[in-house]
């Protein structure tokens, strides 16, 4: 949180601000407070961080603080929120791991009044099913009454001495001297003017929202920067009769604040462009973007979907511009931008202000915006409209329209515009209709327009046009139009309200349960309070070691191609720049094995993919690093016909159907992280590194050294997420990391923009299959095929197409079912394990058949899969039996929980009354196998008890968020009788458990708490004979005594699986230990003018057994369906025709945010279920409910299907996976898509493809 003092109002304001996009020199004279600075475990902990802690919106942590620093400055604001504050406060941070349900959770408990009727309506809930065999005695997830008050008084000040040098203006410049790059920062509009004349090139730094990132990312070095932060001219706002001068430093909060006052101020048609730029800046950004990004710097970016700059052109705005030549004003019309990033300002001109003008009677102002999330998102295409009406009538006398998103700038439609106004036509339908047409020629893009999906933002020109007439029409009121019609009920980008209304949760112990034992209790996630404030140690978070050097790498630009010369010689001049490994510089083993096939650590004589490591540079410093890097020389000679898409790959057609579904990236929070330190002797290493496989990189490791594993310890404190990411891609990049060490510790940080290119995610699937089916629905007969695109190497594909033919099922008896796969090499990123490991894919394809039958039969799909599902003893197509009892439980209880049948009436009378937003709901049930690999099956644990009684754990598993480390706590507790603070873990660590398993395939917790168990049982026996002798003895006592009768403290455990096995010879086998069931209703509101869906609610029922911990188990149920959201409806990972990954960072590549949670969020644990399979009843979750994310692509479907049917479509049609907006508007076959066609060949941008 950044806090000033502004001496001219006398006021401090506090605001949230991206810490990345900050430059230090910009915060002379802030105060800065960082979740470090508002409560510590030591002394007192905020009630923020407590509150976000205890209700569970901690898992992985690695968000938390950010989380917590939102929140905490909308607090010092604004002490009591409101739900839209909360919503609008965390809208700009991300949360992988939560599915953010339980976050907003706790953040509610600070708004003071809450509305009972929006609460009924738009409700995130946690609800239970009533058991008969247990006393549920309805406890709450958290006790908001055990929680600290705030009190706003006992919060930080604001340092007085930063007021005291803010009242005593420097009028002279500052300045601040880097190693290649000077700061200044102007004490007063002449010195700015003089600077900016004498440095024409030099950037003015206001938010830095631009240039920042163009700087971190594309390279760009400003020798000198100017930063007119002091200037006061530039943030005055001065109100005339016409309109008002607003300062051009303003921030965009700052104009939305002021435009907010001004409104109720003035009649309303006096602010009909003020309210448009307000309903623009709520969705612009988030509101971190907001509270430091500048109007003037806004405008003068000129970026091609800007949301301002089509609004003040369209409404006339103007500025006003100096210079050493004098100032002058500068309308803001068609002619002021001139092309991408450029306007018609010369480069030593300043925007002093902005004036924006009152509307006229007659005047009205309309702005819109389609962007792939709802927040915190750049829009696809933007609009400003403005029509003036000659008085008392409906005839146009002036009107403009601009468009962002459609060209390489703002770009008016004059020619549209001067249909409507030449033949001084009425506006009406007619009129309109002729509009629609000149603009369809209008605004052309090329096939080849940057940015891909030409199509689509065609369509949205007309739609976003159709959407003002009707807003027009209403404020007009000359036509009286049917409630449904009107635009703000058209648009699903409305802001619907999110209140969590707390309901009892289950839980799964009875009263005889000691009050002690915590197993089955909803205990918060151990760490959460360490992470909520900023304690918690990630890798990147150990100190800086002495003589400590960083790793940067250098990776391929080419898909394919043989390397000539690689030429380091720049490189090893850049200061600070230490060495620079080669493959040539591996003592030990130079590839990696995976499935029998062998992969390069760093590439040797040919690259394979866009991505792929080929040196690193080791340096003092990151920033050493990282220039070295950039001056590593490579030629190469292109290699022919690089593959990247499947269907190049395959050779067989079939042509029944087709389905299509794209991959998906990990982003988890904290990116691949690893610390090499040399102990300095026997050549020994310790590494400190973020994976779920600690035993896999100290083994790769020790082989790419050419040492025993015994030298080699790996320490795992916790990771910030993984989702499978960081199992076998970790130890290859740990094993390059310790290459580079020679006697000083190595430390390597992916930046995000490398981690997504070098690490590769979930694969992307083609599949066909054939259905041979009955009339009544029943399937007898499919045959699927699967192509999956693995990229340049096999790392696990193999095994992921094994998981996807063994789920090809999914919860249907098909009597006859035949599949196959194949993992398909391409010269894209090799692509690894994914959270559901090929089951997500698998299953889709499943889904994607059953509704396509329930299409050709136009029956509903829910029944289809009623009549083809399991029942009764069954037996899968591999020849394994089990009971499906309680999938059918689940599905039974999902469509009473979600009211389904009323809710189908509902959906269907809205849609009959609806032309231009359709609603849909699906129901999809699971049925998830349970198992590690074989021979993987097994796990150790080692437990210490000291003797003051204090007991320390240490298991296999590696503790990412998904709170193995709470459970196994738990664990520990009820077998030693002792309270959970008696037990700590510090780390998982190869030199106490060798040889484990990953974490991983959702078994972590069946496996790891089954050997604590056994480790502590063997304790506990061996303490009987001190128990017996002293039964009322303390835990303590006990202990003690245990050692001066020389009885040994420490135990290991291990834990053996199941024999499992999997015959692919005889098809048939028994490859899982047990199946987790459940089963998910999604519905959805789509707006089919733009694409826009919203979630209205989701139900979810899971079998979980017995769960040892209610509330962990939820936040995983949570985070798994917002991932398989993102999965299927939002995430789309985008490649150059070259094979270059566009979509590397959180700008391209949305995954869910608070903006996407379903209104009401309700998930149940189904009673009465008991697993004998795993630990104390439980079943794994970890995994599972991914895929059940993908009910609101089927709730996407069929919306869409209602609206082809209004169109006279009817049966089956494709609409691939995910199901973004464009897809969705496009499928939805309206008025507008179909009046749009693209012709000619697809050129070097639009040929964005997503791995398929
Ligand atoms: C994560 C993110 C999300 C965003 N989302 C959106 C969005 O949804 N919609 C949208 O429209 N924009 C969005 N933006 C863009 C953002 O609004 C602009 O980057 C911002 O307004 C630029 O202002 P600034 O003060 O940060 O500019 P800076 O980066 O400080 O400067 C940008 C340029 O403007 C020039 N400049 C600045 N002030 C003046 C002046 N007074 N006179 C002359 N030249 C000047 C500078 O010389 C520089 O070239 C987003 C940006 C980010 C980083
Ligand atoms: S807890 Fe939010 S990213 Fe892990």
């Amino acid at each position: 949180m950044v806090s000033r003092y502004r001496p001219v109002t006398k006021t401090i304001t506090h605001y949230a601000a991206n810490a990345c996009l900050l430059p230090i020199c910009q915060l002379h004279g802030a105060a800065i407070t960082t979740v470090e600075g508002i409560g510590s475990t030591k002394t007192r902990v905020h009630p923020v961080q407590e509150r976000i802690a205890k209700a569970h919106g901690s898992q992985c942590g690695f968000c938390t603080p950010g989380m917590v620093m939102s929140m905490y400055a909308l607090l010092r604001n604004t002490p009591q929120p409101s739900m839209d504050d909360i919503a609008e406060a965390l809208a700009g941070n991300l949360c992988r791991c939560t599915g953010y349900r339980p976050i907003i959770d706790g953040c509610r408990t600070f708004c003071q009044v809450q509305s009972s009727s929006i609460q009924h309506e738009a409700a995130i809930t946690i609800s239970s099913i009533s058991s008969t065999d247990y006393c549920w005695n309805s406890p709450q997830l958290f006790d908001k009454d055990q929680f600290q008050p705030l009190d706003p008084t006992q919060e930080l000040i604001f340092p007085p001495e930063l007021i005291l040098t803010s009242q005593t203006p420097r009028p002279e410049p500052l300045t601040f001297q880097g190693e290649r790059m000077t700061w200044v920062s102007p004490g007063s509009m002449d010195q700015l003017v003089q600077l900016r004349s004498r440095h024409p090139g030099a950037p003015l730094v206001m938010g830095n929202t631009n240039i920042g990132p163009d700087i971190k990312f594309k390279g760009i070095i400003h020798p000198l920067i100017i930063s007119p932060t002091r200037v006061t001219e530039l943030f005055e706002t001065t109100q005339t009769p016409e309109g008002v001068w607003v300062g051009a430093g303003s921030s965009l909060s700052e104009v939305r604040t002021l435009l907010e006052n001004l409104v109720p101020q003035y009649p309303p048609e006096k602010t009909e462009l003020f309210r448009a730029l307000i309903k623009q800046l709520g969705n612009l950004g988030s509101q971190q973007i907001r509270n430091v990004a500048s109007l003037g710097g806004n405008i003068v970016s000129a970026y091609p979907n800007s949301d301002l700059n089509p609004v003040l052109a369209a409404g006339r705005c103007k500025l006003s511009v100096v210079s050493s030549g004098g100032k002058r004003e500068v309308p803001l019309n068609q002619d002021f931008f001139v092309n991408f990033g450029k306007t018609i300002l010369k480069p030593h001109e300043i925007v002093v202000s902005v004036f924006i003008p009152f509307t006229r009677k007659g005047e009205f102002v309309g702005a819109f915006r389609q962007a792939p999330r709802k927040e915190s998102s750049f829009a696809t295409v933007t609009t400003g409209m403005r029509v003036f009406f000659s008085e008392g009538s409906r005839v146009v006398q002036d009107i403009s329209i601009y468009y962002g998103g459609m060209g390489p700038t703002t770009v008016s439609a004059v020619k549209t515009c001067a249909a409507i106004v030449t033949r001084s036509e009425q506006w009406d339908d007619e009129t309109l209709g002729r509009a629609y047409e000149v603009l369809l020629e209008e605004l052309v893009l090329p096939p080849s327009a940057p940015g891909g999906k030409v199509e689509f933002r065609r369509s949205l020109t007309l739609s976003l046009l159709f959407k003002f007439n009707l807003e027009v029409l209403h404020k007009l009121r000359h036509m009286p139009l049917k409630a449904a019609c009107l635009p703000h009920l058209l648009s699903c980008m409305e802001k619907k309200k999110i209140i969590i209304s707390q309901t009892p949760l289950p839980q799964s112990v009875s009263q005889e349960q000691n009050s002690q034992d915590p197993v089955g209790r909803p205990i918060m996630h151990r760490s959460a309070l360490s992470q909520a404030t900023g304690e918690a140690v990630y890798c990147d978070d150990l100190p800086r070691t002495d003589g400590e050097l960083f790793l940067a790498l250098v990776t391929s630009s080419r898909a394919h191609a043989k390397i000539i010369q690689l030429d380091v010689s720049e490189a090893l001049k850049v200061p600070g720049v230490v060495d620079v490994i080669t493959a040539k510089d591996i003592p030990g083993r130079k590839v990696r094995t995976m499935c029998g096939y062998d992969e390069e650590l760093l590439a040797g004589s040919e690259v394979s993919c866009i991505g792929q490591m080929v040196c690193g540079v080791v340096a003092d410093t990151r920033a050493h690093a990282k220039r070295g890097a950039a001056a590593v020389k490579i030629s190469y000679e292109d290699l022919p016909e690089p593959i990247f898409t499947i269907e190049v790959c395959e050779t067989v057609t079939l042509t029944i159907r087709e389905h299509r579904m794209g991959g998906q990236e990990h982003f988890y929070m904290e990116t691949q992280s690893m610390l090499v330190v040399p102990v300095g002797e026997e050549r020994e290493f310790n590494i400190y590194v973020s994976t779920q496989w600690p035993a896999a990189t100290q083994e790769a490791v020790a082989q790419t050294l050419g040492i025993p594993s015994n030298r080699v310890t790996c320490h795992v404190k916790r990771m910030g997420g993984a989702f499978g990411g960081k199992v076998t891609k970790t130890s290859i990049l740990a094993s390059v990391t310790s290459v580079a060490v020679t006697n000083r510790p190595v430390r390597c940080i992916l930046e995000r923009g490398e981690d997504m290119l070098i690490t590769g995610g979930r694969h992307p699937v083609v599949g066909k299959y054939k259905v041979g089916f009955m009339n009544d629905g029943r399937i007898i007969a499919a045959d699927i095929q699967f192509y999956t695109n693995a990229g340049n190497t096999i790392d696990e594909s193999v095994l992921v197409i094994e998981k996807i033919l063994l789920h090809m099922d999914n919860a249907y008896n098909i009597p006859h079912l035949r599949g196959s796969g194949a993992a398909c090499r391409t010269n894209l990123p090799s692509n690894t394990a994914f959270r559901g490991f090929g089951v997500p894919q698998s299953l889709m394809f499943v889904e994607n058949m059953i509704t396509d039958v329930s299409m050709v039969l136009g029956l509903p799909a829910d029944k289809i899969r009623e009549i083809n599902m399991y029942r009764g003893p069954s037996v899968t197509h591999y020849k394994y039996q089990f009971n499906p009892e309680n999938l059918l439980r689940c599905w039974d209880q999902c469509k009473a929980k979600s009211t389904f049948s009323s809710r189908r009436t509902a959906v269907d009378q809205f849609n009959q009354q609806n032309q231009w937003k359709k609603r849909g709901m699906s129901i999809i049930p699971i049925k998830y196998g349970i198992a590690f690999a074989p021979s993987l099956y097994h796990a150790a644990a080692l437990v210490h008890i000291y003797k003051d009684g204090s007991v320390l754990v240490t298991h296999g598993g590696t503790e990412m968020g998904q709170g193995i480390h709470t459970k196994v706590q738990q664990v520990a507790s009820r077998e030693l009788h002792i309270p959970t603070s008696k037990v700590y873990i510090s780390e998982t660590g190869t030199n106490t458990v060798p040889n484990t398993c990953p974490s991983a395939a959702s078994f972590g917790t069946d496996a790891n708490g089954m050997a604590v168990k056994n480790a502590c049982q063997t304790l506990y026996q061996r303490l009987e004979p001190i128990r017996k002798k002293n039964p009322k003895g303390l835990w303590e006592s006990w202990v003690t005594a245990a050692f001066f009768e020389k009885i040994s403290l420490s135990a290991t455990g291990f834990h053996r699986g199941p024999d499992l096995y999997m015959d692919w010879e005889a098809m048939e086998g028994q490859p899982y230990a047990y199946f987790t069931y459940g089963a998910c209703f999604s519905e959805v509101e789509l707006d089919c003018l733009s694409g826009d869906y919203r979630t209205l609610r989701t139900d979810i029922v899971v079998d979980i057994g017995r769960s040892v911990n209610p509330s962990v188990d939820i936040g995983q149920v949570e985070g798994a369906f917002m991932q398989g959201l993102g999965l299927y409806t939002l995430e789309e990972l985008k490649f150059s025709p070259s094979g270059l990954l566009y979509t590397r960072g959180p700008s391209q590549y949305k995954i869910p945010a608070v903006c996407d949670v379903p209104l009401s969020f309700n998930v149940y644990l189904l009673p009465d279920s008991y697993n004998p399979h795993a630990i104390y009843s439980s079943k794994g979750i970890g995994e599972p409910v991914v895929f059940l994310g993908s009910s609101v692509f089927y709730a996407i479907k069929d919306a869409v299907a209602a609206a082809r049917s209004q169109s006279g479509l009817a049966g089956p049609f494709p609409l691939d996976s995910p199901a973004t907006a464009d897809k969705a508007c496009l499928a939805s076959a309206s008025h507008f898509t179909q009046k749009v066609r693209v012709g000619g060949s697809v050129g070097r941008w639009a040929g964005l493809w997503v791995g398929l």
